[in-house]
């Protein structure tokens, strides 16, 4: 195989806090042996449109402390079609890139497997607030948004204390209860409703009304939007107890936000493995944080399955909760 002199790079998906630093390290790993880098903007659809350029190191120039993405980024729905990817192949080639390095989450990944099954050298870095991608311990982006959410619950709890209030917190996960149950048990939150654990309201309003007897009246209860909607679970709360709490969605304000310092690390060192992977002829994988090593993984393994909690965790959110 002849040796790869040129790469593409792309941000695909929802964006993440980290995924400026992951363009960046990738330029430097590429720029440092020599290799250049086509930039494709909004993701797979710029990769349809063949809307690219070659990056300088004037381009990633101070993005590093900027959260979003400033290759911006899409969710390409046309890309689920043979002929886009087809398309997209095509474009690499037209452009010289003999191998791509997607930025994003399972979508992205999806999308990336469909590639590398066109003979496409293809790798991947998980970059997602949601961190609910197997084969990584952490995505790129989670540490930044986990932060988000804990300066605005801490915030919450001073005036929740104040005037000793119930709220209902719901924060952002999609299917994954990660950055509920995490920001749950990093704020002493009182409960936790997640998609992966079944939970009883009942049992939740019968705990609230046992510690307002025990004089402890402001509770925080953090909920994923995965399991339920802050609106539903205050409803169900005044329903089952006469309970009164007020509702904070937090929102898209988890997604942005200048990436954590461990985000920028993980940025730094997922884009080097992932073009030291590339151009070491591994292709159709994810470089992804295994027990704190760096690990290829395939991403038919990634996709196999969603990336799992763990009871450890969930027990530690209820035990710090009581
Ligand atoms: O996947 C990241 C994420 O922020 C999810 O947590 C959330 O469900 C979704 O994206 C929101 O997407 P959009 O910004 O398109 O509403």
């Amino acid at each position: 195989m002849a040796a790869i002199e040129k790469i593409a790079v792309l941000t695909s998906g929802g964006d993440s806090p980290g995924m400026n630093p992951c363009v960046r390290a990738v330029f430097h790993e590429a720029d440092s042996r020599g290799v250049r880098v086509v930039a494709f903007r909004r993701g797979y659809a710029g990769l349809l449109d063949n809307d690219c350029f070659e990056l300088s190191s004037n381009n990633v120039s101070n993005i590093i402390q900027r959260g979003g993405t400033f290759l911006l980024t899409s969710r390409c729905e046309d890309f689920k079609l043979a002929e886009a990817q087809e398309e997209a192949a095509k474009n690499l080639s037209k452009n010289g890139c003999g191998g791509l390095v997607v930025i994003g989450g399972d979508g992205t990944f999806r999308g990336a497997r469909a590639l590398a099954a066109r003979g496409v050298e293809v790798v991947g870095i998980p970059a997602t607030i949601d961190n609910d991608v197997s084969g990584t311990d952490m995505a790129v982006g989670t540490d930044t948004a986990m932060n988000s959410i804990i300066e605005v619950v801490d915030k919450i709890k001073d005036t929740a204390s104040s005037l000793e209030r119930t709220f209902v917190i719901e924060t952002m996960g999609h299917g994954s209860g990660f950055l509920a149950l995490m920001s749950g048990i990093a704020t002493g939150a009182e409960a936790v409703l997640i998609p992966e654990v079944e939970y009883d309201l009942e049992k939740i309003a019968a705990r609230i009304i046992e510690r307002y007897k025990k004089g402890r009246v402001s509770n925080i209860i953090i909920v994923a939007e995965g399991a339920s909607s802050a609106y539903q679970v205050s409803r169900q709360l005044a329903k089952i107890a006469n309970i009164v709490s007020k509702i904070t969605v937090l929102g898209h304000l988890q997604r942005g936000g200048s990436p954590s310092a461990y985000d920028r690390v993980l940025a730094a060192r997922l884009g080097s493995a992932a073009v030291g992977g590339l151009l070491a002829g591994k292709s159709g994988c994810m470089a992804g944080l295994v027990k704190n090593e760096i690990e290829l993984t395939h991403f038919e393994e990634v996709l196999r399955e969603k990336r799992e909690l763990g009871p450890n965790l969930v027990r530690l959110a209820e035990v710090m909760g009581r």
